[in-house]
């Protein structure tokens, strides 16, 4: 169909952490490139993104870290926009979705579905924090596999052997957040039936999309068509996020998965008060930009919630890669193993294109791809630096030797075939790149670009101005010759920084410099010819357009790779026990490291007042199967602590015992006790908790230090 303007999203990434070079390969790179070109053809588009600002990762980042989960998105918001900047991905906005554009848009959004009756009403049964005192999505659910016994199952999966779980097949299932044992409350929630609108989606997808989809998302699409939609709940029981805006549904919030794809058309109507154009004539072609894990949401969900809302423009392609490893691992945020953009750009600074250039060449297009540093290395020195680099420095640099820093004339009666050759690759270069980038075939279109420089050096070579120049005394015609060359060289040039302006934007600007032309020199209408740069125009001397990538630097990156997965590990191994030790529950392993905490000094130490304590009275505590609660006598006063240590000691044994205990710990609450101290135990290496005690009979209350 005929479109008259053009609206790109670019999925909207979690403000729960920074952004890596995966995700620029996979989603916002090949997004601007695209946009890059469609404004060059002077299209009307809107190339819109912000932070996705919802959602239990968030809740769990800001629990974990002890702020709250607007800190935690405004920290990340202000860091990922700052990377985006800098690499020059060229949003036309980026929102957020905390904002109160957006939750006006979802929530109007939400109840327009719901007064149109949409929604099933459904109560159900979910797990519930009682300490926390929220609902636990099953991911936040630990305990013992029951296929392999490791101790750090999640509910939905093991991820030691593999297995996918449930919740109720681990062994000792507990809160990730609190330790405590989950337990069943049951909650309503609305909803949407997806079901409803598989027979829809089977046309519109199977029948109508599939020559023009990429081969990995059609069949992503048709796999879940074939099995069968479900009604989908939209709503969740959180205190974070867009309220549910019903009466009486206090508490709840809606599915991120709703509210982010909401977050596009926020955005659009932040940018403009036409947004309405974009989001509902006929006449807009809507791309979304995404990585392969969002298929199902930007294929499936999202398109029936716009037909279910009605007047809404569905897209009309979405484009998804596949993932980008690092040095043949799969990224890890949790394990560090990743690039992030932001220290990237410190450790390269004013090299943006460089890392483009090699993103956009290894783009996981059609299948998972590698990044290593050696092929950042190889790629820059011998492509960018080698090929396009050099063609244009040598173009520039014998101009100015030969041609007195003006561009030459083009004598057309001495043009040979080599020339018109060389006029034809120039003009094919732009329908190549063009049809590439129009059917989202972005490696190749910047393959397509190298290889126009490659051509053009190749032209060089063989034509050897320089040589050419010595005969000048004996044969002054000849300076035709050099000419010639020269001045084709030079609109090659300029040819090449229209080409690369969407892929290498920083270089183009820079060319456009050297040239002395305005930036509306790189319009795409411009490509293919000949007559850029006018005959006698002075240009100036060629500046470096790309750097060589030395040993020591690839060397450095990849330590500082490995070394992050090491301090990873140990802070891991560190946190651990920490946030999942409270004195209710001394349960949980550490990893056997050495040395994984950080070096502190003797006054961090002394902030401890650890007392020896004897203990008095034992005793269950009820419905808590790893809780004692016990009564200590510190000497200077009795106290009661309740101590996760029911599966490591029977009541009865342990009075008359003497201990060590955190004596100015911040009293806690735990199944309604108040505990006040934390008793120091030694963690066997089979998992054994034991007491840490002293070893003569000491007077309670002896301070340990
Ligand atoms: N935040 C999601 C992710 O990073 C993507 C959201 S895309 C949107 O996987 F459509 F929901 F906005
Ligand atoms: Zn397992």
């Amino acid at each position: 169909m005929d479109y008259n303007r053009l609206l790109i999203t670019a999925a909207l990434p979690y403000a729960n952490g920074p952004v890596h070079i995966g995700h620029l390969a996979g989603c916002f790179l090949p997004a601007d490139i695209y946009a890059r070109y469609q404004r060059a053809q002077k299209r009307d588009i809107k190339f819109v993104c912000g932070s996705d600002e919802h959602g239990v990762p968030i809740t769990i980042r800001a629990m974990k870290e002890g702020i709250t989960p607007q800190q935690v998105v405004d920290k990340y918001h202000a860091l990922i926009k700052e990377s985006f900047e800098a690499m020059g991905i060229s949003f036309d906005i980026y929102s957020r979705t905390s904002n109160k554009v957006h939750h006006e848009t979802s929530q109007a959004f939400f109840k327009k579905l719901y007064d149109d009756n949409l929604f099933e009403e459904r109560e159900s049964e979910q797990y519930y924090d009682e300490e926390k005192q929220v609902f636990l999505a099953d991911r936040y659910i630990v305990g013992t596999c029951p296929v392999c016994g490791n101790e750090n199952a999640y509910g939905d999966q093991c991820e030691k052997c593999g297995s996918s779980l449930s919740p109720e097949q681990l062994i000792n299932p507990h809160s990730a957040l609190s330790n405590s044992k989950p337990v069943k409350r049951k909650t309503t929630h609305w909803y949407f039936p997806l079901n409803k609108y598989e027979q829809w989606l089977k046309e519109w997808i199977v029948d109508g999309k599939k020559d023009e989809w990429k081969a990995n998302v059609y069949g992503q699409c048709k796999s879940w068509l074939d099995s069968g939609l479900q009604p989908r709940a939209m709503t969740r029981d959180s205190n974070w996020g867009v309220p549910v805006p019903l009466p009486g549904a206090e508490g709840k919030v809606l599915y991120v998965w709703f509210d982010a794809p909401i977050g596009y058309i926020s955005a659009t109507k932040e940018l403009t008060p036409m947004w309405a154009d974009y989001w509902q004539k006929e006449d807009t072609k809507l791309v979304h930009f995404i990585g392969k894990d969002n298929i199902v949401f930007h294929c499936i969900i999202f398109p029936a919630m716009l037909k279910a809302h009605g007047g809404y423009v569905l897209p009309d392609n979405v484009p998804a890669n596949e993932f980008l490893n690092i040095e043949g691992d799969k990224v890890s945020t949790s394990r560090n193993w990743a690039v992030w953009v932001h220290e990237y750009i410190k450790d390269f600074p004013e090299q943006q294109d460089v890392l483009r250039y090699v993103l956009c060449a290894n783009a996981p297009e059609t299948k998972d791809n590698d990044f290593t540093w050696k092929d950042f290395q190889d790629r820059t020195n011998s492509e960018l630096v080698s090929i396009f680099g050099n063609f244009v420095n040598r173009a520039f640099v014998l101009m100015h030797k030969l041609c007195n820093g003006k561009v030459p004339k083009l004598h057309e009666g001495i043009m040979d075939d080599a020339d018109r050759a060389l006029i034809e690759d120039i003009k094919n270069a732009k329908t190549l790149v063009e049809s590439d980038i129009e059917n989202y075939k972005f490696r190749d279109g910047l393959f397509e670009v190298i290889d126009l420089a490659r051509k053009g050096n190749k032209y060089m070579q063989d034509k050897q101005p320089w040589i050419v120049a010595k005969s000048l005394e004996e044969n002054p015609e000849a300076q035709k010759q050099i000419d010639n060359c020269l001045h084709l060289c030079l609109q090659l040039s300029a040819n090449l920084a229209i080409l690369a302006n969407p892929f290498l934007p920083f270089t183009a600007r820079k060319m456009c410099h050297m040239m002395k032309v305005v930036d509306r020199m790189l319009e795409w209408e411009n490509a293919g010819k000949i007559n850029l740069l006018n005959v006698g125009y002075p240009l100036r001397a060629p500046e470096l357009l790309f750097r060589k990538i030395e040993d020591e630097e690839v060397k450095a990156q990849v330590e500082k790779l490995h070394a992050n997965l090491v301090k990873s590990q140990a802070e891991q191994a560190a946190a651990k026990p920490a946030a999942a030790k409270p004195a209710a529950d001394a349960n949980a392993k550490p990893a056997p490291v050495a040395n994984d905490k950080n070096e502190i000094v003797y006054d961090d130490f002394a902030k401890v007042d650890l007392r020896v304590a004897t203990i008095l009275q034992a005793e269950k505590v009820e419905k808590a199967d790893k809780l004692l609660k016990l009564e200590l006598d510190l000497g200077f006063e009795k106290r009661t602590v309740v101590s996760g240590i029911a599966m490591h000691y029977k009541p009865e044994d342990i009075v008359g015992k003497q201990v060590v205990v955190v004596a100015n710990l911040a009293p806690r609450k735990m199944r309604g006790i108040e505990s006040k101290g934390m008793i120091l135990m030694a963690d066997n290496s089979d998992g054994k908790l034991v007491f840490v005690s002293p070893a003569d009979n000491t007077a309670p209350g002896s301070e340990v230090k």
